[in-house]
């Protein structure tokens, strides 16, 4: 089984490496970013409350986002893992899930950190923007991203660093040429 967390900056390109590991390994793909953006569709309260954070380029408040991903994995089970997208962003989120994989006999497999640099995530994102129309992609939006992911996700390097799972990926190329890179260090892990 393997678990792998998919981690960077927004724009990095962890929604679009995840299809092609989920396809090559057959994993279940949970991106809470996209879990929340389903619920703000439906207007449930969870959504209700997600788009005041996510509008604002804010992280939606640990609790919630621990309940979501608990109720996620308890829905989703798949025998050859799951691939974390977009969670952790904290050190709590985290801790919350080695403490709900370790409960399950769980644990990760290796964590991959894409490294891009902020002129290329700014650009990506701008363009997604025009194309898709997402809510968060306009130009202060995304520099607020940003700055919150140095000052709250950054963290979460050093956690996984601890438990020797970290392993940087240059993030910038082709799509292919990223795929294989993360290819050998899942293969290596
Ligand atoms: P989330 O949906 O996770 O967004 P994000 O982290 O900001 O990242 P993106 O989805 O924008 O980028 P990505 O890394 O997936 O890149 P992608 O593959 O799309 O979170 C959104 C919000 O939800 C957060 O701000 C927060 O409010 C909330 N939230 C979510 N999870 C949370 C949590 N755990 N805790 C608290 N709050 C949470 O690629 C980007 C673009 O670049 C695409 O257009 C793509 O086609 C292009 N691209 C990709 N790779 C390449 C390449 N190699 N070359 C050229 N272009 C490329
Ligand atoms: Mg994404």
């Amino acid at each position: 089984m393997k678990n792998i967390v998919i981690f960077g900056p927004p724009g990095s390109g962890k929604g679009t490496q995840s299809e092609f590991i989920i396809n090559k390994y057959k994993l279940q793909h949970i991106s809470t970013g996209d879990v929340l953006r389903a619920e703000m569709k439906n207007e449930t309260p969870l959504g209700q409350e997600a788009k005041k954070h996510i509008e604002q380029g804010a992280l939606v408040p640990d609790s919630l986002i621990i309940d979501m991903l608990e109720k996620c994995l308890d829905d989703n089970s798949n025998d050859n893992g799951v691939i974390f997208d977009g969670f952790p962003r904290t050190v709590a989120q985290a801790e919350a899930l080695k403490v709900m994989l370790n409960k399950r006999g769980q644990d990760i497999h290796v964590m991959l950190n894409l490294q891009v640099p902020d002129e290329v995530l700014v650009e990506r994102l701008i363009k997604r923007g025009e194309e898709s129309g997402r809510s968060d992609d306009n130009l202060e939006t995304i520099q607020k991203r940003i700055n919150v992911y140095n000052e709250q996700t950054v963290p979460v390097i050093g956690f996984y660093e601890g438990e020797n799972k970290h392993v940087a990926i240059e993030g910038v190329g082709t799509i292919e040429e990223i795929a294989a890179k993360i290819t050998a260090a899942i293969e290596n892990a």
